[in-house]
């Protein structure tokens, strides 16, 4: 295949960095991985193996030491335009409505006020949080909050959207509906979609491909097609196997 028909190209990329200690940590040793247009990629891996650190190269936020990522046969110079990210923490604007927080990457990028308001219109009611728009995130639920970080993301209709771990805070419950509405975000807007978790089980349910990563140095150490129609049954024969091969595979 030739890099063109892939979103991302991801070569020889290695990553150190130096602790405060002054001792060089090497995060990422050599990864090589490309990832298609609109492909949903999860990846899993222990705590430490350089999930976030891969996440924030391709975010632009941070530089590879060694290597290259390509974004539709460019270059990563920065953080710019075309990417959504989530994280980990959410880092909502406390200080802005949902509205205002949706409308944030927008503004930015000079989007006119009526074309703003439709676009967080039309968010507010895909995410489901209409009649909550003025709300501040403090009198959001955690979940509610978490929708609001989505929203964001998608405002500026983002080709590629970088989840690190975004349902971690929840409770079961609504980190299920959470899954569900990203699935259904994803099949409506099509997006290359990477969404990092340490849940095997969350990652069987939202991927087209799931990249386990070992750790010291961090490494690619296997991947998974996940074939199984959507939307995924957690109890079938076919999902509690590939979940177990995928915790094989973690262990
Ligand atoms: N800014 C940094 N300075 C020094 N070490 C870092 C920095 N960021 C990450 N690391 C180290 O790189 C390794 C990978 O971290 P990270 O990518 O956050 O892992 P994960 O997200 O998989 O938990 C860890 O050993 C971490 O301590
Ligand atoms: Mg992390």
């Amino acid at each position: 295949m030739n890099q063109a028909a892939h979103k991302i190209v991801i070569d020889g990329v290695s990553k150190q960095f130096i602790a405060a200690s002054g001792n060089t940590v090497e995060a990422l040793r050599d990864i090589n991985l490309t990832i298609g247009e609109n492909e949903f990629v999860c990846v899993v891996g222990r705590s430490g193996c350089g999930k976030s650190t891969l996440m924030n190269m391709i975010a632009g936020f941070l530089k590879p030491s060694a290597g290259s990522i390509l974004v539709d046969g460019a270059q990563i110079e920065g953080p710019g335009k075309g990417k959504g990210v989530v994280f980990q923490n959410l880092a909502l604007f406390p200080w802005l409505t949902a509205r205002k927080n949706i409308e944030f990457g927008c503004k930015q990028q000079g989007v006119g006020d009526e074309r703003r308001a439709r676009i967080s219109r039309e968010l507010i009611d895909l995410v489901h949080l209409t009649g909550f728009e003025d709300k501040y995130p403090f009198e959001l639920s955690g979940g509610m909050q978490q929708r609001v970080a989505i929203a964001r993301a998608l405002a500026i209709d983002p080709l590629l959207l970088l989840m690190d771990e975004p349902f971690g805070a929840l409770d079961e419950q609504t980190r299920m509906g959470m899954q569900n509405e990203l699935l259904r975000i994803w099949s409506s807007h099509k997006k290359t979609v990477i969404f990092i978790t340490h849940s095997v089980a969350e990652s069987i349910v939202l991927a087209d491909r799931i990249i386990v990563l070992g750790a010291n140095p961090g490494h690619l150490k296997k991947e998974f097609k996940v074939s199984l129609d959507r939307p995924r049954d957690r109890l079938s024969p076919e999902f509690v196997e590939l979940e177990a091969e995928v915790q094989d595979a973690l262990d």
